[in-house]
């Protein structure tokens, strides 16, 4: 939908009376009528690096979710206000690991005897708090972009050494799994609602991989019979799916990689080639858009947007920028000093990796 042109003609003189002063990040799930306005856009890894590419903004203004406000807050300065425009923009997936539930299987696996040779690695889609437990217990960051060299880089940490992958099971099984030769056996997961994770001892001490009970509610409902559905249907079609999905869609797929590496992909693309892509629709929209030449469908019955990316609006935006202009900031992410102490340890870790 064409975007209101009152509030279009507001958020562009918003942003020209901040200038320099401003610099606004879009996520590649976010609605159209935002994403016009981004300085950038990215996945979640290029945002944090282009975050911390710009120590002279005042304003970070972060269209995206909570976790990703958070993490640009802890890679800029302490003069640089980081404002989500919306504070119900959560992530469900991030919700899905509490810091008290991952103190709690931490104590079991020190019980269990392993916690000597766990290295946690925790996904970008994470609270600041799980960024920091992870610093602070010799572990990393990661994101859909770089996921195997963090993983090969905590295996590298201790001999033996097994890894709690927090919080989205499907992304830690299909690198482990898919990319890194492990089997499906040397995974396990970890229930946060259950006793002692819902594993023995002897399960713990066998895995190579603890996952996380967590899931992207979006991502995750992608399912196989639709793969199989398309590939009937469209000859020749080519199935590009992101990781958060199901490890049997991920397996059924021809390539899967972050949302920057779907739109590279896409881009190469020749004309009149198909692709089903699994990801968040407002990025396949976008896509099929900006690639007439090409047959692009989405690889679900329904429409499935993230709903807590949505939640950043043109109304919201304009809001926040207008409030900026006016000398106000509002809804600014902070990130306390403990916390983000070792949560950038955990991150920086994360930037050093090779690339
Ligand atoms: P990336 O931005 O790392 O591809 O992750 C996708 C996602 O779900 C962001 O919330
Ligand atoms: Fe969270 Fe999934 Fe939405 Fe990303 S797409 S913000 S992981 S719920």
């Amino acid at each position: 939908a064409a975007s209101d042109p009152d509030l279009v003609a507001r958020a562009r003189a918003a942003k020209e009376a901040l200038g320099s002063r401003l610099f606004v990040l879009g996520h590649h799930y976010q609605r159209d009528e935002v994403i016009q306005f981004a300085d950038v856009t990215g996945d979640s890894f290029k945002l944090a690096r282009d975050a911390a590419a710009r120590p002279d903004a005042e304003y970070i203004v972060f269209c995206g979710v909570h976790f990703m406000a958070e993490s640009a807050d802890i890679l800029t300065g302490p003069d640089q206000k980081v404002i989500l425009p919306d504070l119900a923009a959560g992530c469900s997936m991030a919700d899905m690991a509490r810091i008290a539930q991952v103190e709690d299987a931490w104590d079991a696996m020190v019980e269990a005897g392993i916690a000597d040779s766990v290295v946690p690695v925790t996904y970008m889609n994470s609270s600041a708090d799980i960024k920091a437990f992870c610093g602070r217990n010799g572990g990393a960051v990661c994101t859909s972009s770089n996921a195997q060299v963090a993983l090969e880089w905590a295996f590298a940490q201790k001999p033996d050494a097994k890894v709690l992958f927090l919080p989205d099971q499907h992304l830690g099984r299909n690198t482990a799994v898919l990319q890194m030769g492990y089997s499906l056996d040397d995974c396990v997961v970890w229930d946060p609602h259950k006793q002692n994770g819902g594993l023995t001892a002897e399960e713990l001490r066998d895995a190579k991989m603890i996952l996380w009970r967590g899931h992207c509610s979006v991502h995750g409902r992608f399912s196989a019979e639709v793969v199989d559905e398309l590939r009937a249907k469209i000859p020749d079609v080519q199935v590009l799916v992101h990781p958060e999905c199901k490890h049997e869609v991920v397996t059924k797929a021809d390539l899967v990689g972050s949302t920057e590496f779907i739109i590279k992909t896409i881009e190469a693309a020749p004309a009149g080639s198909s692709w089903a892509i699994g990801t968040e629709l407002n990025l396949v929209q976008r896509l099929a858009d900006a690639h007439p030449d090409k047959n692009i469908v989405f690889l679900d019955r329904t429409v499935c947007y993230c709903s807590t990316m949505n939640r950043i609006d043109l109304p919201h935006l304009v809001w926040a920028l207008e409030n900026l202009v006016a000398g106000t900031v509002v809804n600014q992410i902070q990130v306390d000093p403990e916390t983000e102490k070792w949560a950038l340890v955990a991150l920086q870790r994360m930037l050093d990796l090779p690339a």
